[in-house]
């Protein structure tokens, strides 16, 4: 019985390869390389020691799939696959519809005729919209600021109707809060389409050389020194949590969504103080305006995944600016 990851040669993709690999699971991946390299296969390969069956394909590709599904003796789907990019969707808000909604349709046609009922799904912090307290809570109300968020929003209630009307199917649907870091190798990591829309990647490029300063949007937020302030949480602690989520489907049955973040705020300066502290290098910025759609202040409330799953973040600040830069230093032209 095989974990198949769609997208899995992506960064959270990858890093899950690694942790189930670990605990003895088979996996097998799906990626057409949209937003990924194949080298990321021959990293995971020297660390993990094995050869992970790998189709390059479109999920979307119904025929392609179904050979997927064919081949193998599938028992759950992790679904990474889709369009990430926030600005882009605003943009170009019929592709990422298309693209993110299209995929997970017949992905779930393809699960159907294969009698495969499991499903781990990426979601995203960003359904909660802006949110009115903190820290969230899973109950709390949804909606979203741009087409990416609400790709989201609309497959975890796809998965939720499909769950309602098949006893058999079982969801968990993850929102993820701030993944950054990387595996302790340094031999994979967050590998952005130019220039970096998100805080650390800008980061560790302006730390490279390859970025002149980080621009702070917005120094007057209602937070403690008003930077905005997120969850910042270890791609390899999500990664674990996709483990403890593999586990629950296997013996739970319905929809079910779960937070992935660490509980704890941090705000953009703090960000750049603690990358200083960690790796010696000293971050020069600019406050600049704020980024239209940001919300002041979004962090976890993690208890229903320690309940739900047994799962909790474990790595802390030092070890997330550690090892991004490590990878960003040992790869400063990526793979
Ligand atoms: C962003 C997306 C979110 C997505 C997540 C994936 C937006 C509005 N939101 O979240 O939908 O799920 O990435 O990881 O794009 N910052 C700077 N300078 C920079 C970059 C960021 O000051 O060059 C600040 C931002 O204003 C924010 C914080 O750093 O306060 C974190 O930003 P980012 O890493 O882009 O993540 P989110 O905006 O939380």
């Amino acid at each position: 019985m095989a974990i198949l990851l769609t997208g899995g040669a992506g960064y959270i993709g990858s890093h899950t390869c690694i942790e189930l690999t670990k605990e003895g699971y088979d996996v097998i991946i799906v990626d057409d390389f949209s937003n990924s390299s194949p080298k990321v296969m021959e990293r995971v390969k020297e660390i993990t020691g094995k050869d992970i069956p790998l189709y390059r394909a479109d999920v979307a590709d119904k025929e392609a799939l179904s050979r997927i599904f064919a081949e193998n003796d599938i028992e759950t789907v992790i679904h990474f696959a889709g369009f990430k990019a926030v600005g882009e969707s605003c943009r170009l808000p019929v592709k990422y519809y298309r693209n993110n909604i299209d995929s997970t349709l017949t992905l779930l046609e393809v699960m159907a005729e294969y009698g495969v009922h499991n499903i781990v799904f990426s979601s995203s912090a960003t359904v909660y919209g802006v949110p009115k307290k903190v820290p969230l809570t899973e109950d709390m109300d949804t909606g979203c600021t741009n087409p990416y968020g609400w790709t989201k929003l609309m497959i975890e209630q796809i998965l939720r109707d499909t769950a309602t009307a098949d006893k058999e199917f079982s969801a968990v649907l993850l929102r993820y809060f701030n993944p950054i870091g990387a595996h302790e190798s340094g031999r994979i990591g967050e590998l952005p389409n130019g220039i970096p829309n998100n805080l650390m990647p800008y980061i560790t490029q302006v730390a490279v050389g390859k970025l002149k300063q980080l621009s702070v949007f917005g120094n007057d937020y209602p937070t403690h020194d008003g930077t905005g302030v997120r969850d910042f949480i270890h791609v390899v602690d999500l990664a674990k949590g996709h483990v403890a989520a593999v586990k629950y489907v296997a013996s739970n049955k319905g929809a079910e969504v779960f937070n992935l973040g660490t509980g704890i705020g941090n705000s953009v300066l703090v960000i750049v103080k603690a990358f200083k502290d960690a790796n010696g290098i000293e971050i020069p910025y600019v406050i600049a305006e704020r980024r239209s759609g940001d919300v002041a202040e979004c962090y976890a409330d993690p208890k229903k995944a320690f309940e739900g799953l047994g799962w909790k973040a474990e790595k802390n600040l030092t070890d997330m600016c550690k090892d991004s830069w490590r990878w960003q230093s040992s790869n400063p032209d990526g793979y």
